[in-house]
């Protein structure tokens, strides 16, 4: 609601937990942001620092605007904004999308082991997967495909502004209209799919196993604005997750019961909190 309507805030109390919100920004600019943000700028005035990070480059762009006598908006709290946002649409995103893969594991065993046996026919146990496996594991990416489309984790992507009239389809679109995207009306559309939700990741795979690329799968959005970090999320998808089927075998913590497959709603949704078991596949002892 706030992220639609964020004057909602301003109520008293804090009735859509905006104010908590707003907090935990700030806690994570204490944390994690300002120590950072200050000793990459002193690194960078000392000149030791080469242009190999986010606040260097930052650090280094503002002061050449500002030597050039450019009006700039750069400044230290627009710094700080960012990292935040980095931090969140970095890690948030990538973490909701592991936590439901697992717990499509714990309800569909028979795939679980099906990509362990991909994995220790084209891998084996000796070495972890790197990105050089990851064509030669199209079922381990059509399960992670599956799990973003059935997650389908950033409902309503992110809201946007209008910056011009537009027609689209005889609909008026004036400037300045907030604009929200629903995803999942692509991601979990019936016409598309045909059985949209069920868990069926042989969608994503051609009759000889190879990998195919719907033009539905929007799980980044699409168009200009699309995810910043789609290529950086699915590394990341595919070498913690592919590492972990090949390491553990994941079960529900009670037998037989795996958790159910609730979804908490906010900007981005991730399971209800539920509880696993990792049994070591290889004892290397
Ligand atoms: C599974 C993981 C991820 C998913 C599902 C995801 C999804 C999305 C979606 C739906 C959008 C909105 C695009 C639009 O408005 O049309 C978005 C934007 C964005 N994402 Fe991601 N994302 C993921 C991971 C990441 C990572 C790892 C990063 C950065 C390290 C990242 C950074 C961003 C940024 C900066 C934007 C805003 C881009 C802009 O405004 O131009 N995301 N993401």
């Amino acid at each position: 609601m706030i992220n639609v309507f964020p004057w909602l805030r301003h109520l008293p109390g804090d009735m859509f937990g905006a104010k908590r919100y707003i907090q935990c920004h700030h806690d994570l600019d204490a944390m994690f942001s300002d120590p950072f943000i200050m000793q990459k700028t002193k690194e960078y005035e000392e000149g030791g620092d080469a242009l190999d990070n986010f606040i260097s480059a930052y650090v280094h762009e503002r002061r050449r605007k500002e030597q050039n006598g450019e009006t700039t908006s750069m400044d230290g709290g627009h710094l700080r904004r960012l990292l935040g946002n980095l931090f969140i649409a970095g890690s948030e995103t990538t973490a909701t999308t592991m936590l439901w893969f697992m717990l499509y594991m714990l309800h569909y065993p028979h795939i679980q082991e099906k990509i362990f046996a991909e994995l220790e026919e084209k891998v084996g146990y000796n070495r972890r997967p790197t990105m050089q496996d990851k064509p030669r594991l199209p079922y381990l990416n059509a399960v992670i495909m599956e799990t973003q489309r059935r997650a389908s984790i950033a409902p309503f992507s992110l809201s946007r502004l209008c910056t011009a009239d537009v027609t689209l389809q005889g609909y008026v679109i004036p400037r300045g209209t907030r604009v929200v995207t629903n995803l999942d009306s692509v991601l979990l559309d019936e016409v598309t799919w045909g059985d949209p939700f069920n868990f069926r990741p042989e969608r994503f795979l051609d009759q000889y196993g190879g990998l195919l690329h719907p033009e539905e799968f929007v799980p980044f959005s699409m168009g200009r604005r699309v995810c910043l970090g789609e290529s950086l999320a699915k590394m990341e998808l595919f070498l913690f997750l592919a590492a972990l089927v090949q390491r553990f075998r994941l079960l529900p913590s009670e037998s037989g019961q795996p958790p159910p497959q609730r979804a908490q709603f906010g900007v981005t949704c991730p399971p209800e909190p539920f509880k696993l078991k990792f049994i070591e596949r290889v004892d290397k002892s």
